[in-house]
């Protein structure tokens, strides 16, 4: 069996680390750096350039180079490199292929599994577009950790006597998470989790480039960020002297031939005071206690009973950070972890815990909460899409729930259970997780019959999905594997489905549906538009595999749609 690596996958860094004897070791890159940034470029022979090297090429070539591709993770939006574009799930598989490779030089042996880590508050089609950059760069994904439990892992391996309410504060590049843990006996329990995902350093650097740039504007009346070369510039020097203001009272700001204005040069010259620095991003400070409210109240913790902050991300090396956290909570936090290793360490402790590398008796046991409301779109007096909660978000996992349903209407045979996933109280507004039908209720007035509708979520990202007719014991159920998006499967191509021996008899019901999609009264449905789209899909791509069982379901799902749609 192949070892198994951790990796924490960050907006600014990447880290790997594997078990060797029952510890966590940080993995060197091929430039023997234990941090490798998370920069993915192309270079002027059209090769592809990763990590340090692609992080220098970022101010010579920002066209070529992408930065900080985690904070697009999830959305189709196209990155640019030159004159290709990108989605952010190819190119975080690039730096994720690196990864695979300097692990697999370094422990000598070809590395095809991995656990990544991802901020805890990463919704599902975050997590699943982390899973399929895992797997197109060859890895297949054991596991998705949150990284504030991966951090806590890591102090727990350390600290497996003690008992105690551990509050985890992860401000990285990008992303600001929240974890309230509790640990007791050897269990290491996730209470509740919470964060803002457009929260992190990039902030704090945008915060003095405003203020740089604001500076020079008044000074020369040139904006800086109308060129190239000097917002790329501006970026860095922002970035640095955020640094230096860690450790230094202030930091000088010198750029001398930064932009031209009619022919001269001109320099950025300003120094930054940490108390100015503090001023500015004053704002960005108070974001993060709503967070930490949020958790606090959800798993119904006081302040006062919180042993221990641990900090975690390269952001809380900012001394405004544990002056912020000693403030408003009245702790001082532990440096008790390594906050740029903490994350990729743990990732690896839970590796060593699937592979069994780290033996269970020396083990913490783990659990975590789901970071989102699980449930299902019912039917009330006023709307039929009301979300009905059966998961609360932060309930520990693994957690099996159940809540009972009753008929909406006089003589119902069918419910169609449609799950979502969401903080909205209007169900489509949520993200769609998958659905099913469940069919022979006995035809009785409306109310009659009650639907027992359970939901069962465990660590390995499955949610199992089962409603009962309580009166007959009939039942039916889905798996959905939050770990594997639909949109992972292939979509082949259909359109070539009229070739197919069996098209002809299919040929009128494709027809109207494709009518009816043209239709612009779908507009005001969108969820049977969805239905009919991916039946039609279903429908053709049953044709082209010759499977007329499969067609022939996927007709009589949209015989109904249209007659629902009528
Ligand atoms: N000495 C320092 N003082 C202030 N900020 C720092 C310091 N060192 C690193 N940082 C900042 O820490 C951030 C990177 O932290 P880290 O590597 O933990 O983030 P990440 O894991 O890549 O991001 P995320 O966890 O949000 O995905 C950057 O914004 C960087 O500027
Ligand atoms: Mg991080």
């Amino acid at each position: 069996m192949s070892t198994v690596v951790g990796i924490d996958l960050g907006t600014s860094t990447t880290e790997a680390a594997v078990i060797r004897d029952g510890r966590p070791v940080m993995i060197v890159n091929m430039e023997n750096e234990v941090i490798t940034p998370s920069a993915i470029g192309i270079d002027a022979n059209g090769n592809w350039v990763i990590g340090e090297k692609a992080r220098a090429q970022y101010l010579l070539s920002p066209q070529n180079t992408a930065i900080e591709v985690k904070r697009k993770i999830g959305t189709d939006e196209k990155i640019a490199l030159g004159r290709q574009t990108y989605t952010s799930v190819e190119l975080s598989a690039k730096l994720l292929e690196y990864v695979k490779i300097y692990a697999s030089e370094y422990l000598e042996e070809e590395i095809t599994r991995a656990v990544i880590s991802v901020p805890a508050y990463f919704d599902e089609i975050q997590r699943q577009a982390t899973v399929r950059a895992g797997m197109e760069a060859g890895l297949q994904v054991e596991r998705i950790l949150n990284e504030p439990t991966a951090a806590a892992l890591s102090y727990g391996l350390e600290h497996m006597e003690e008992e105690s309410h551990i509050l985890v504060y992860d401000l990285g590049g990008g992303t600001f998470d929240v974890t309230l843990l509790e640990m007791f006996d050897g269990v290491l329990e996730v209470k509740a989790s919470n964060g803002d995902n457009q929260l992190g350093g990039k902030d704090f650097d945008e915060k003095l480039m405003e203020w740089l740039n604001g500076q020079f504007l008044k000074k020369h009346g040139v904006d800086l960020r109308t060129n190239t070369y000097a917002a790329v510039k501006l970026k860095e020097e922002a970035e640095r002297c955020k640094k230096v203001l860690s450790t230094e009272a202030s930091c000088h700001v010198l750029v001398p031939m930064i932009m031209e204005k009619a022919g001269e040069p001109l320099a950025l010259d300003e120094v930054v005071t940490a108390e100015q620095f503090e001023e500015m991003t004053k704002e960005l400070m108070a974001r993060t206690h709503h967070p930490i409210d949020v958790v606090l109240a959800d798993s119904g913790v006081l302040p006062k009973d919180i042993d221990r902050v641990i900090l975690v991300g390269g952001s809380t090396r900012m001394p405004i950070v544990a002056k912020d956290i000693e403030q408003y909570l009245g702790i001082v936090p532990s440096r008790a972890v390594n906050p740029d290793y903490a994350v990729a360490e743990g990732a690896a402790i839970q590796a060593g815990i699937i592979q069994g590398t780290i033996r269970q008796e020396d083990s913490i046991m783990m659990t975590d909460v789901n970071p989102y409301t699980l449930g299902i779109r019912v039917m009330d007096g006023m709307t039929d899409d009301r979300m009905s909660v059966i998961i609360p978000r932060n309930v520990t996992i693994p957690t099996t729930r159940n809540q009972i349903y009753y008929t909406s209407w006089d003589y119902q045979t069918e419910a169609h259970i449609v799950i979502y996933q969401g903080e909205s109280a209007i169900a489509s507004s949520n993200h769609f997780l998958g659905d099913f039908v469940v069919q022979n209720i006995p035809a009785k007035i409306a109310g009659k019959e009650k639907l027992g509708v359970e939901f069962s979520y465990n660590m390995n990202g499955m949610l199992d999905v089962k409603a009962t007719i309580l009166s007959t014991g009939a039942d039916a159920s889905i798996k959905i594997n939050m770990l594997e998006n639909s949109e992972a499967e292939e979509q082949i191509d259909v359109s070539k489905w009229k070739e197919a021996p069996g098209a002809k008899q299919f040929r009128t019901i494709i027809r109207r549906v494709e009518k009816a999609l043209k239709n612009s009264e779908i507009q005001y449905e969108p969820f049977l538009e969805e239905e009919l789209e991916e039946n039609l899909y279903e429908l053709k791509k049953a044709l082209i595999a010759e499977n007329l069982e499969a067609a022939k379901e996927a007709e009589e799902e949209l015989l109904d749609l249209l007659e629902e749609l009528e």
